[in-house]
């Protein structure tokens, strides 16, 4: 289900403003004629990512600053799990998801507690889903710690980040 928001999301911006669509096909095209190879992929994303179709949530603005320096441990964090998984420290790993991650984390970043008073029910229920995803890796490292499983929650938790960040912007 989150797979399909995710790609609903992707969809909607690839569509983008009616009048924006011309002109990035015919750019992408240009693009890809024979003679510049090399730039093609670069400039065709680039002009995809100028476009913001996304619909705007109203949080406040320090609101958004705490949320902002929660969102940047997260991604430290993430970056912390993979490191502790690649050594084999599960445990440690498990540990690191549950509380920068997990349900637990909800309960100790205040950007994310002020925010949860804030968002719209259908926003805050893709936050739920993302922090309830790590906890379910979490729990289950333990019982099944093969590198499929491993991979598979991990790629729930940035599925959960990735689909929030597609479908809804703050400012
Ligand atoms: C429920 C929605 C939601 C989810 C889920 C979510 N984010 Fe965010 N994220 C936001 C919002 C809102 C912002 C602020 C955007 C802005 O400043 O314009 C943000 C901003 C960020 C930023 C930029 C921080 C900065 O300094 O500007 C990073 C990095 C980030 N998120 C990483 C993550 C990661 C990693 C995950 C998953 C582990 C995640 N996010 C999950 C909503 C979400």
């Amino acid at each position: 289900m989150r797979q399909t928001t995710y790609l609903t999301a992707a969809l909607l911006l690839l569509a983008g403003p009616v009048g924006a669509e011309p002109t990035m096909q015919s750019a992408m095209h240009q693009h890809s004629l024979p003679a510049m190879p090399s730039q093609a992929a670069p400039q065709a994303m680039m002009a995809m990512s100028a476009e913001d179709g996304r619909p705007l949530v109203k949080l406040s603005a320090e609101t958004i600053a705490l949320l902002r320096a929660d969102m940047r441990h997260m991604m430290a964090a993430y970056a912390t799990i993979f490191g502790q998984l690649a050594d084999g420290k599960n445990e440690e790993a498990a540990k690191s998801i549950e509380e920068n991650l997990g349900m637990t984390a909800m309960k100790t970043h205040p950007g994310m507690m002020k925010a949860s008073q804030e968002l719209p029910d259908n926003v805050r229920m893709m936050g739920m889903n993302m922090h309830k995803s790590a906890s379910e890796l979490a729990a289950s490292l333990k019982n099944n710690p093969k590198p499929a499983a491993v991979f598979a929650g991990m790629q729930q938790i940035s599925a959960g980040c990735t689909a929030c960040h597609m479908a809804y912007r703050v400012r």
